[in-house]
């Protein structure tokens, strides 16, 4: 979806040419842009400033049908993030416009005072993350989605970002998958139909998968994972994904929440809670999604990914308050509460994989508690780590991609919460206090000695109102930050 190009303005028919514009400084080199942002400066409605816009048509010297001025106010505040939001907020006003196609004038990266990488980086992912509709299930008032997109760059760089460009395409286009399996309602994404279609797109990468069934499951003794799926009509699954690489050094597994609803099993949800819980499998998503764009990346670390797939119900087989269950790594549960689910099946998956694969790194992804939302807000993920490297270096990706990060502390001494009367742990604190950190606590205990990272992404993986480069819904939290991870410290 994404191109480049260095066409000439006043000989190349295009339909729509966007030039962001700073208030204070002048940010293009292109003296035929430079002109038309004197013209649509000197107009009353038009200072730069952020997100003031104009179209202005029949300019003279630029053969383009249409074009807008984008304000980005002051230069001194125009970082990545402003950029991907401008990007995104410019296509979604030309889908608006029922428009087809779409050009932006990139500006000059030492005028703007960025790395020409990062700069288009930015206006890439936001372009094409705001180009995002999920609206299959819509009949008649269906927007459509801009075809290409396009970036003005001099012809001396388009070789040199090709590379980067084909990059932030394939992880964009992992995000907006990621975004799809969020989106899709509970019905339409049974743990039958999402592990189906997380393997087709992973066996069209030609990643290594292999699907462990209920029968599976239950020879291997995931105890923990079959009793979340006890009430569910659907059957419970254990996808593996492997990006294998010849003679890569290391390994990094990726663990992700798959509950394709959490009804909240028989300790029911009521009222609001319960009413995007379609949305609680967004580390599912977001750790097939990174694996398949690893295999398109052809990334050089070794990744694994495990995917426990489950429905939350309640059910005259539902799993009780009170039961005891044997987990796979051979520690019993008691079951405090049945809605404390993201847990029983995020441990089995962990212990399997560090038993099966030995990897060096972990990281799990979980739409985990109501409490880290409360903590840090719907748009700040919680990190929870037994290593400060890999702490520091998700949340130093944080910031490049902006899925922000919050490192959240492991005390010992609040383990005290997690211990049952009767079995060798509960899945509940006992105290309502500090509900993200005994949750964390208690996947620490599986993590064992395996360098690890959780973050819980309750609050940003999905979001009621649409955003600069995102719809209502899913956000795809994780991919782009994960990417980023993998490529940034691979050798952490
Ligand atoms: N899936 C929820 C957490 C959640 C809440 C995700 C809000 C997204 C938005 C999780 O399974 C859950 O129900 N957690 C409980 C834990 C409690 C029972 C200890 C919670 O947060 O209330
Ligand atoms: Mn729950
Ligand atoms: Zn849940």
């Amino acid at each position: 979806m994404l191109r480049l190009t260095s066409i000439d303005l006043n000989k190349s028919k295009i339909d729509t040419l966007a030039i962001a514009v700073c208030e204070d400084e002048d940010i293009h080199y292109d003296p035929i842009i430079e002109a038309v942002i004197r013209r649509a400066l000197r107009l009353k409605e038009f200072n730069g400033e952020k997100d003031e816009i104009v179209t202005l048509y029949d300019v003279p010297d630029i053969k383009a049908q249409r074009v807008i001025l984008w304000g980005l106010g002051k230069l001194e505040k125009t970082d990545r993030e402003a950029l991907r939001s401008m990007a995104g907020k410019t296509v979604k006003h030309c889908i608006k416009k029922r428009l087809t196609s779409l050009y932006f004038a990139v500006p000059d990266p030492s005028l703007i005072k960025m790395e020409m990488s990062a700069l288009l980086e930015a206006m890439q992912e936001g372009a094409y993350l705001g180009n995002h509709l999920f609206h299959k299930f819509k009949g008649e008032e269906k927007k459509k989605a801009l075809r290409q997109i396009h970036f003005r760059i001099t012809k001396q760089v388009t070789q040199k970002m090709r590379q980067l460009s084909l990059r932030v395409d394939a992880i964009c286009e992992g995000t907006t998958q990621a975004r799809d399996w969020v989106n899709t309602p509970s019905n339409e994404k049974t743990p039958e139909k999402l592990t189906q279609s997380i393997v087709n797109l992973a066996k069209k990468q030609r990643l290594k998968v292999q699907v462990l069934n209920e029968a599976q499951l239950k020879q291997q003794k995931l105890g923990a994972l079959l009793a979340v799926a006890a009430g569910s009509q659907s059957k419970p699954s254990l996808v593996l994904l492997e990006h294998k690489v010849p003679g890569a050094k290391m390994t990094l597994a990726l663990v992700g929440k798959g509950v394709t609803f959490d009804s909240g099993g028989l300790n029911i949800k009521t009222g609001t809670s319960i009413s995007d819980m379609k949305s609680d499998m967004s580390g599912a998503a977001a750790v097939a999604a990174t694996l398949i764009t690893a295999a398109k990346l052809k990334t050089k670390t070794n990744i694994i990914g495990a995917i426990p797939i489950v429905e939350n119900m309640p059910s005259g087989q539902a799993t009780r308050p009170g039961d005891i269950i044997r987990s796979y790594a051979g520690k019993t549960v008691e079951i405090g509460n049945t809605d404390a689910e993201g847990r029983l099946i995020l441990i089995d998956a962990i212990s399997y994989v560090i038993k099966r694969y030995r990897p060096q790194l972990l990281i799990d992804l979980a739409t985990l508690t109501g409490a880290c939302v409360v903590a840090l807000g719907d748009k700040i993920a919680g990190v929870f780590s037994n290593d400060d490297d890999l702490a520091s270096g998700i949340i130093a990706s944080g910031e490049e991609t902006h899925e922000r990060c919050w490192r959240m502390p492991l005390p010992e001494d609040y383990k005290e919460l997690l211990k049952s009367d009767f079995a060798d742990m509960n899945n509940i604190s006992s105290s309502r206090a500090g509900g993200a950190i005994t949750a964390a606590l208690f996947l620490s205990e599986f993590a064992a000695d395996t360098r690890w990272a959780h973050i819980d992404i309750a609050g940003p993986a999905y979001l009621k109102s649409e955003s600069a480069y995102c719809g209502p819904g899913g956000t795809g939290f994780g991919v782009r930050l994960l990417s980023a991870t993998i490529r940034n410290y691979s050798d952490i």
